[in-house]
């Protein structure tokens, strides 16, 4: 529900009908957008306080998946303004889906009315447009929140051009901001897995609690819920955490091959397989039930 005009955010007046492949042609030589008509893709929403982790974890997920799962599709959501994972990644965000938001916005700002119905029409093949593809995975960068204001409308055209989207990969990771709202605003209302990153701090995991607990809400649906103990200095420590009632699926070090990634600002597709921190990572998604 939206509070400022009341609407509710679940595709109100959407009467668009979605069969962009044979609209728009994106004939470009990807396979993900095929679609696998299979089972519904394993869809990951990484959440956690400020800082513990949760970039890093997200590129460490991916790396796994491309490793363990070479030909399923993967796409990688960046929700996050700051676009940090495009640098774990080394990926160069060309186009965000913020900036295909603001070009509605600003056309029906201006009156421009011919201009924004041609945009709501184009919004799919733009976001497809606005995925970056490699070689192995698809990237989509969300970028910054929205403008001020209730776009209710243009956010559900967002939000069902990414559902379809989602829908057409095996895997997605989602980098999320710390607040699960704008996760649900921006991107997704269901996740399959849940994963909240905290370190062993009581600051971190009393976010965690809160974000399961927002979820709980109603704001976010989802089948699994986890939580991955990052930056541990001290393995004992993670047995001093208490989670309450959500399962520790994995606990990862503070690791220094990461930090000197992160300080050259290089890839964490680069970590080698068997770094303790990539190796704990592949446990708790096994654990998490993402692998078997
Ligand atoms: N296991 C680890 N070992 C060592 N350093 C780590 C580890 N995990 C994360 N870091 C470092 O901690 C810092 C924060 O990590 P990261 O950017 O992944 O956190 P974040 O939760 O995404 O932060 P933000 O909330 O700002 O987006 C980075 O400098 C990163 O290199
Ligand atoms: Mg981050």
């Amino acid at each position: 529900m939206c509070e400022e005009c009341g609407a509710h955010q679940h595709h109100q007046e959407h009467d668009h009908e979605h069969d962009q492949d044979q609209e728009h042609g994106h004939g470009h030589g990807c396979a993900s957008h095929q679609g696998t008509g299979g089972p519904r893709p394993t869809v990951m929403a990484i959440c956690g306080k400020g800082g513990v982790g949760k970039t890093s974890v997200s590129a460490m997920v991916t790396k796994i998946l491309l490793a363990e799962r070479p030909d399923a599709k993967v796409l990688v959501i960046d929700a996050d303004p700051a676009v940090g994972l495009a640098t774990a990644l080394g990926v160069d965000v060309v186009h965000t889906v913020d900036e295909i938001r603001n070009d509605v916005i600003r056309s029906s700002r201006t009156g421009e009315a011919g201009d924004v119905a041609a945009i709501l029409e184009e919004l799919d093949y733009r976001v497809y447009e606005a995925m970056a593809e490699r070689e192995h995975f698809a990237f989509l960068a969300i970028g910054r929140p929205e403008t001020e204001g209730c776009y209710c409308k243009v956010n559900d055209y967002l939000k069902e051009v990414i559902e379809e989207l989602v829908a057409s990969f095996d895997y997605v990771v989602i980098d999320g901001e710390a607040g699960i709202e704008q996760v649900n605003r921006r991107v997704l209302e269901t996740v399959t897995h849940l994963l909240l990153v905290s370190d062993c701090s009581l600051k971190g995991i009393n976010v965690i609690r809160t974000i399961r607990d927002v979820a709980d809400g109603g704001v976010m649906h989802y089948e699994h819920v986890g939580v991955l103990l990052n930056r541990v200095v001290d393995p004992a420590d993670a047995h001093l955490v208490d989670l309450g009632d959500i399962d520790q699926v994995g606990c990862v070090i503070e690791d220094s091959p990461i930090r000197k990634l992160d300080i050259a600002g290089r890839s964490l597709l680069e970590l080698p397989d068997t770094d303790p921190s990539v190796v704990a990572v592949a446990q708790a998604l096994k654990r998490f039930g993402v692998l078997v």
